[in-house]
């Protein structure tokens, strides 16, 4: 309990405890910095803050899951090349400082269960952590998309990854036992309610997403290259957003191949959520499954971001009894797969997946049964 871990560490209880959870993906990958649309859930996994108010600016801050402390003064936040794991802190604070919000010195221990670099969104968890405990200790009264956009913010400026909004959004925003519909051209969403019945089953590769940053750049650029084509031909695109399966072939002949089909993985996959939503209102589970198993196709031959590992736990996942769909989640090159299984199937499913897999590869696979949860500004 990192209550107890406060207390140890600080010699005083916290005054406030905030929580963000991580989140698996269910469909709509690679869209979100394509102005798409996406379809994640907050899981029950969290990183979460106890901290009490300072009367002096500095920031004393215990990682329990690093077992290691640092500091800083807010008034002259600087990165930590050193104590990586506190730059999410550091990113949120210097901005809401920045932005005009007066922060106080803290005391803070913060920890969870998200594992990292996985996939499951760890790092949006310690931001969104980070800002809704500032708001929480404080009473800053922060508009809850005020807090994803700054969270995302720290992420891209201050840490230096250049991700879209959709973790950050969920872990803020997730509603237990629903799904988050979000167009994230305009940030307006949906929560749509998961069918009693099924379990959203989480397979970790155990494979780092050692590739993960670098591609993902890659893919984002020959993105913005694919517009340009695109627009080039005279149609009025902003991104790929913009594009119908039928312009793409139409400008297939104008266009190197690869760059087609990175193209053709966001403009169907955003299709494919489109319907995705449809059919989980509807009910209609089987479509789902399918919708989820053509995306993984789609981001293993068109946009190219699986590996063998998730591939492997795919294919294993789709030869088990009442598996409705298979996919890898998040940005690809290692971490996790999601599965929509129906739940009185989801034990044996954990269960011969991961023994398929330390047959098949000689690794272990660790499996999650996930139970969609209330985002950070959500829970009381
Ligand atoms: C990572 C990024 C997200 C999103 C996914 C891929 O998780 O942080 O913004 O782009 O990859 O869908």
């Amino acid at each position: 309990m990192i209550e107890q871990t406060f207390q140890q560490i600080f010699d005083s209880p916290p005054e406030v405890v905030v929580r963000a959870p991580g989140r698996v993906n269910l469909i709509g990958e690679h869209t979100d910095y394509n102005d798409g649309f996406v379809l994640p859930a907050a899981i029950d996994r969290a990183i979460t803050y106890a901290g009490r108010r300072r009367a002096d600016r500095r920031v004393r801050i215990h990682s329990e899951d690093f077992q290691a402390s640092t500091e800083f003064d807010l008034d002259d936040i600087q990165k930590d090349s050193e104590r990586t794991w506190s730059n999410f802190l550091r990113g949120v604070s210097k901005f809401l400082e920045a932005e005009g919000h007066r922060l106080s010195g803290a005391d803070i221990a913060f920890g969870g269960d998200v594992p990292r670099e996985a996939g499951l969104s760890s790092s949006a968890a310690v931001e969104v952590g980070a800002a809704a405990f500032w708001n929480r200790l404080l009473g800053l009264g922060l508009d809850s998309i005020y807090v994803v956009k700054l969270a995302r913010r720290a992420e891209n400026e201050f840490v230096g990854v250049p991700c879209g909004i959709m973790d950050q959004f969920i872990s803020a925003l997730g509603r237990r036992d629903h799904a988050l519909f979000l167009d994230c051209r305009d940030l307006t969403y949906r929560h749509v309610p998961l069918r009693a019945g099924v379990k959203i089953v989480v397979c970790n590769s155990g494979v780092k997403r050692a590739l993960a940053q670098s591609e993902y750049e890659v893919r984002l650029k020959q993105c913005r290259a694919a517009v340009a084509k695109i627009a080039a031909t005279g149609r009025a695109v902003k991104s790929l957003r913009d594009v119908e399966l039928s312009d793409l072939d139409a400008v297939r002949g104008t266009m190197d191949g690869l760059l087609w089909r990175r193209a053709h993985h966001v403009v169907s996959e955003n299709q494919r959520t489109l319907e995705a939503v449809k059919v989980l209102q509807a009910g209609d589970l089987e479509r789902f499954g399918e919708l989820m198993n053509q995306s993984h196709e789609s981001l293993r031959d068109d946009y190219e971001v699986s590996s063998k590992e998730l591939d492997q736990l795919v294919e294993l996942a789709r030869r088990q009894p009442g598996v409705l769909g298979a996919r890898m989640t998040g940005a690809g090159f290692g971490g996790c797969t999601v599965n929509l299984v129906r739940a009185d199937a989801a034990e044996g499913f954990a269960q011969a997946v991961s023994r398929g897999y330390q047959e098949a590869l000689g690794l272990p696979a660790e499996i999650y049964v996930c139970q969609a949860s209330d985002g950070a500004l959500v829970a009381a």
